[in-house]
């Protein structure tokens, strides 16, 4: 089983590396290959409607074929049975280089003639998502929307299951900050406790095998 871990953040050890580093364990020990990528370390672009994929008589419909940094990893993907992508919420929707990946991703299998997929294959995605703000108000204010961001996936032909990590510790040292709305104390309550929870939660997520 070939499995991708998407880095959606541009810090590569903080909470949503953390949770993809601990899925991607996760899915070692369950015997799958496995490739990580920190999206920020590509140069590339979202799409860029140069309609290749859209041409008559192409071989392969379902294939990016603007070559940037994305474009052996989009090759990956394709091949791949299950995609974990970590992300940020930034303004209360995923980061840039996430919305860019999705749009790259995406288009290629989306037929223009029928709104069906062109992909033969299935990828299941999970999408880590961590914020500032508690739980609550993530089902209150930003589910439905980021449901809805991610909807493309489905021409990946799999389930895409969102899990929100909440409350996230911003910075080790809040006294250094203008961060006065947050508590450093809870801050790191949350750290100590629910989060450790969430690594194990992303440990298991990047061990399920695909049905
Ligand atoms: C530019 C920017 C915008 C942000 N916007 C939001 C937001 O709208 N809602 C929220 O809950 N957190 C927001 N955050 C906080 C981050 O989502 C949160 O700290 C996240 O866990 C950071 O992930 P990382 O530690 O992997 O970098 C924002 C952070 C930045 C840098």
């Amino acid at each position: 089983m070939k499995k991708i871990f998407i880095n959606g953040s541009p810090r590569k050890n903080w909470n949503t590396a953390k949770l993809l580093k601990s899925a991607e364990e996760g899915a070692k020990a369950a015997g799958a290959e496995t490739t990580f990528i920190n999206l920020y370390d590509l140069i590339f672009t979202g799409c860029r409607s140069c309609m290749a994929c859209k041409r008559k008589g192409i071989s392969e419909p379902c294939k990016c074929y603007w070559k940037d940094g994305l474009y052996p990893v989009l090759e990956e993907v394709y091949k791949a049975d299950h995609l974990v992508i970590g992300s940020p919420v930034y303004f209360s929707e995923p980061t840039a280089m996430v919305r860019a990946f999705l749009e790259r991703v995406t288009f290629p299998p989306l037929s223009y003639n029928d709104y069906s997929s062109t992909f033969k294959g299935k990828i299941d995605t999970d999408v880590i998502l961590t914020m500032n703000i508690p739980e609550k108000m993530y089902k209150d204010a930003y589910e439905e929307r980021i449901k809805a961001f991610f909807e493309p996936f489905n021409y990946l032909n799999g389930e895409t299951r969102l899990h929100p990590v909440c409350d996230t510790l911003q910075v080790s040292d809040y006294s250094k900050y203008d961060m006065a709305s947050f508590s450093e104390e809870h801050k790191k309550e949350v750290h100590d406790t629910s989060f450790q929870d969430s690594l194990k939660v992303a440990y298991e997520i990047g061990g399920m095998q695909s049905v």
